[in-house]
């Protein structure tokens, strides 16, 4: 089924009316839409052929009444296939403008789609419901019947009206501002309808809606005119000041990037307490879940780093995607991977201490690295048709890959030249919507240099390459595949070299990028690919490695390119591309280092060791590799000791957190022992552990005393209303590794209903795989509450299914299972995840037994 609406019927405005939305069961809402449309052909529109039909995507709503050109529906079909529903009349629409109007009912759903239902607690403690919509990427048509699709854009004019239940402040919020308001009373209750501002031509996914009572912060911008304003639950205004500020500055700098005005006349900021995503950028009117807009003074700079993302990532869409949209979804990558690019360039301009640009390679462009090598990888541009395979590309090829990939050609353009071609590009293409081509077209010709030619290979081809360099210079390219197989594909590498000459490595400039690799030969050590800007892995000779290592001290490269050595080393030891002992030499000085202000580079040690540490955790060597592990970081920890101190360098929290993260993994006695005095003092009501240090502290008491901490934690869980810090304590608690216990926390995580559906991902992403034992039970008990999991976390699935049958060690055997049982229950909109679930653990088996020997003789 192709899943499409054709192009014959066209709808220009779309207006409105939610007569009623109630926020009481049985949380009924009742709407009519009028829409006009152009009809060029409408008996070509109906799904079943019929020449007097017209057909619209609709989805959980009933249909009551239809009518169009003074014509009555005959009759009203709805398909849940392919989530449309058939409005047939008396005879054919005549071609021209018409008016369409139906009327129709729903329910506001708990499953964060759509228009849906959340709860909150109001300044009495009483639990309260709020409604409000998530359309993006499919569900408008579950809020009202339309043509939901990013191309046909129309204008939107919203009318609602809601009860104001006695003493509390319930206000309506949506894309533009409020026109005129009325309240009124019938049978006895109060109401008032809104009637909002006509949007610009927009796609439906970006409409929205939120009925509830707020706290509100706002701030005026001189530079763009525009007031921003921050909602949050009531009581939590405060906790909104830093999102606030941080909104209204990103917008000034993105309207001035951008040279185009903010298309709205304000811009509003939304927590949402059930909320599926980070955030959604609804025009706007975006929302967030409540852990990316609120701050307090406990709050940790990881997290404040996140908000600041978050809301350059939106502000940027409002742009980029709302303004100018991607034709269809298989173009996902232009709007999420161009807003994740933009995150680093606006917070690099809000906050230049921080040095985002480090954490973008240290997290974002290895993640991609990561997930592309493997072979259940895609392409960034791929056919997706059904609403399952769209929602599969929101993940890291898409976000990662494509903002790595803009990175890299914004680089070998020049920065301002990149601007300015999308700043062309925004122009041509406003209220409008464009292709991938049309943008390298656009930087094309601002640059004048051949943008589609390079970038295009990018996006059809799924993988990167991997650069092999011999000892005598000369070089050969092949896909990087984590297996260390042997792969397809070919791509344009523009590489840098670290005195900034840029050669793009292809077949017509072989030879000129080895003659220049061959001036380096004799220096001390070299290193290509400066900057990390290209996509691609690069691999040396075992004795350049050799060399290399000696320049992991500080000051002799900079701290990315440091980095990527680190990262493409271990990358490339790891897929068995050079024995997995080169690395670990690679970064056996590290003991010896002191610095405290490089700490992305040891997070990233300390994430390739633990990811290490947990392979060979029932390896006889693994003590061995648990004291080559500590060496690394103990000199580092007795420097940054456990302790903030006056005036320290704020990024010392995640150093403290990364350094200390190892030192557990590697069973450090000391780290132990200072962990569990530290919580008994924090359950004790004693000072607060600092932030960054939590889930580290957590998890090293919960390995001591697995029972009785367990009950502390669910106990500081039910006290905070924080959600940092219920993160860390959702984190943390699924990782107990008692059987007994195991079960009981899932059964907690599961049904007590004191974890939200949007935060199951916490607990479960440590649940599933705490054990071989605590794995395989997960599993099990997967499969047999199949259908109650499915029906509950409905719009979690992906990551439900994916957490639940991934762990283990048990390879081809378990892989095996798990497609049986796919093959008995639809495996949904589960798929892509799962199967790339099944490859990782194929990986990890094929790496331990490759390993063991190697490592066997490495650790005599
Ligand atoms: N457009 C997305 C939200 C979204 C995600 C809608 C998946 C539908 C499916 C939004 O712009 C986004 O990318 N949100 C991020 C937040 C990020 C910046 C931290 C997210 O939800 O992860
Ligand atoms: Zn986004």
């Amino acid at each position: 089924m192709s899943c499409r609406l054709p192009t014959t019927v066209i709808p220009r405005a779309y207006r409105l009316n939610y007569t009623t939305i109630s926020l009481t069961a049985p949380f009924k809402f009742d709407g009519v839409i009028q829409i006009d449309v152009e009809v060029a052909d409408a008996g070509i529109n109906a799904a079943e052929g019929n020449p007097n039909s017209l057909t619209l995507h609709c989805l959980d709503l009933a249909v009551t009444k239809a009518k169009c050109a003074g014509k009555d529906a005959t009759s009203l079909t709805m398909s849940i296939e392919a989530e449309t529903v058939t409005i047939t009349f008396p005879k054919k629409i005549p071609s021209g403008s018409h008016t369409l109007t139906v009327h129709f009912t729903g329910t506001l759903n708990d499953q964060m789609r759509g228009l849906y239902r959340s709860s909150y607690t109001n300044l009495k403690g009483e639990e309260k419901i709020m409604a409000c919509t998530q359309f993006e990427a499919t569900d408008a048509r579950r809020a009202f019947p339309c043509w939901d699709e990013p191309s046909f854009k129309a204008t939107f004019q919203l009318i609602c009206t809601i009860p104001l239940i006695d003493g509390s402040n319930m206000v309506a919020i949506s894309n533009t501002p409020v026109l005129e308001t009325q309240e009124f009373i019938k049978d006895g209750e109060r109401f008032k309808t809104y009637t909002f501002g006509e949007t610009p031509k927009m796609s439906t996914y970006l409409a929205a809606l939120v009925v509830g009572e707020f706290d509100v912060v706002s701030m005026y911008s001189e530079k763009t005119k525009i007031q921003t304003s921050v909602y949050t639950m009531p009581g939590k205004g405060k906790q909104g000041k830093f999102c606030l500020e941080t909104a209204s500055k990103a917008l000034d700098f993105l309207e001035e990037t951008y040279g185009i005005k903010y298309p709205l006349p304000k811009s509003d900021l939304l927590a949402i307490p059930d909320f599926a995503s980070g955030a959604m950028e609804n025009w706007g009117c975006v929302t967030y879940r409540e852990a990316k807009i609120l701050t307090d003074v406990g709050t940790s700079l990881t997290m404040k780093k996140g908000i600041a993302r978050t809301v350059c990532h939106e502000l940027a869409h409002q742009w980029f995607g709302n303004l100018t949209t991607m034709e269809w979804w298989n173009a996902l990558f232009l709007n999420e991977g161009f807003a994740r690019f933009m995150e680093f360039i606006s917070v690099n301009h809000l906050f230049p201490e921080w040095n985002i640009w480090n954490e973008f390679v240290q997290s974002v462009y290895t993640l991609a690295l990561g997930l592309d090598a493997m072979k259940t990888s895609h392409p960034i541009e791929c056919t997706v048709n059904h609403p399952d395979e769209i929602n599969s590309i929101f993940d890291a090829i898409s976000y990662a890959k494509g903002a790595s990939l803009l990175r890299m050609v914004s680089n070998y353009l020049g920065d301002d030249v990149f601007i300015g071609g999308i700043q062309a590009y925004l122009t041509k293409f406003s209220y409008d919507n464009a292709k991938s081509g049309d943008l390298w077209s656009a930087l094309g010709e601002f640059s004048g240099k051949d943008v589609p030619g390079m970038m295009v290979p990018w996006t059809s081809q799924t993988g990167f390459p991997v650069i092999h360099i011999s000892d005598d210079g000369s070089t050969s390219t092949e896909r990087f595949l984590a297996s260390g197989e042997k792969g397809e594909g070919s791509w344009p590498c523009p590489i840098v070299f670290q005195d900034g000459e840029k050669i793009i490595l292809d077949d017509s400039n072989k030879s000129a990028v080895e003659n220049k690799i061959k001036t380096l030969l004799t220096d001390s050590f070299f290193k290509i690919n400066a900057g990390q800007y290209g996509f691609f892995r690069v691999n040396y000779s075992v004795k350049q490695w050799e060399k290399l290592a000696d320049v992991m001290v500080p000051g002799k490269l900079s701290t990315i390119d440091r980095l990527g050595l680190i990262s493409d080393c271990f990358a490339l030891g790891k897929a068995g591309y050079i024995p997995v002992t080169v690395p670990l030499n690679l970064v056996k000085s590290f003991g010896d280092i002191a610095e405290l202000d490089e700490y992305v580079i040891w997070q990233e040690l300390s994430e390739q060791m633990r990811g290490l540490a947990s392979l060979y955790k029932d390896e006889p060597f693994f003590p061995k590799f648990q004291k080559l592990m500590a060496g690394m970081f103990s000199k580092q920890a007795e420097l940054l000791g456990w302790e903030k101190k006056e005036g320290e360098n704020e990024n010392l929290g995640s150093m403290r957190a990364a350094v200390f993260a190892a030192l557990g993994a590697a069973d450090d006695a000391g780290t132990a022992q200072t962990a569990q005095k530290l919580f008994n003092e924090y359950a004790a009501g004693g000072d607060a552990v600092q932030a960054d240090l939590r889930q580290i502290v957590y998890k090293l008491a919960l390995k001591q005393d697995e029972e009785g901490v367990m009950r502390v934690l669910m106990d500081l869980y039910r006290r905070t209303d924080f959600p940092e810090e219920q993160r860390n304590l959702m984190l943390t608690l699924g990782q107990v590794q008692n059987a007994g216990l195991h079960a009981e926390v899932r059964e907690w995580a599961l049904w007590s209903g004191e974890v939200r559906i949007q935060d199951i991902t916490y607990p479960l992403s440590t649940l599933g795989s705490s054990n071989q034992a605590n794995s395989d039970s997960a599993w099990k008990y997967f499969q047999n509450n199949y259908d109650k999991l499915l029906s509950r976390f409905n719009n979690m699935w992906p990551a439900v299914a994916a957490m639940m049958s991934r762990g283990g060690s048990g390879g081809q055997q378990k892989v095996d299972e798990i497609n049986a049982f796919f093959k008995v229950k639809p495996v949904g909109s589960a798929k892509r995840r799962v199967e790339q679930g099944c490859e990782a653990l194929l990986l990890r088996f094929g790496r331990l037994e490759r390993d063991r020997k190697v490592l066997e003789k490495y650790f005599l």
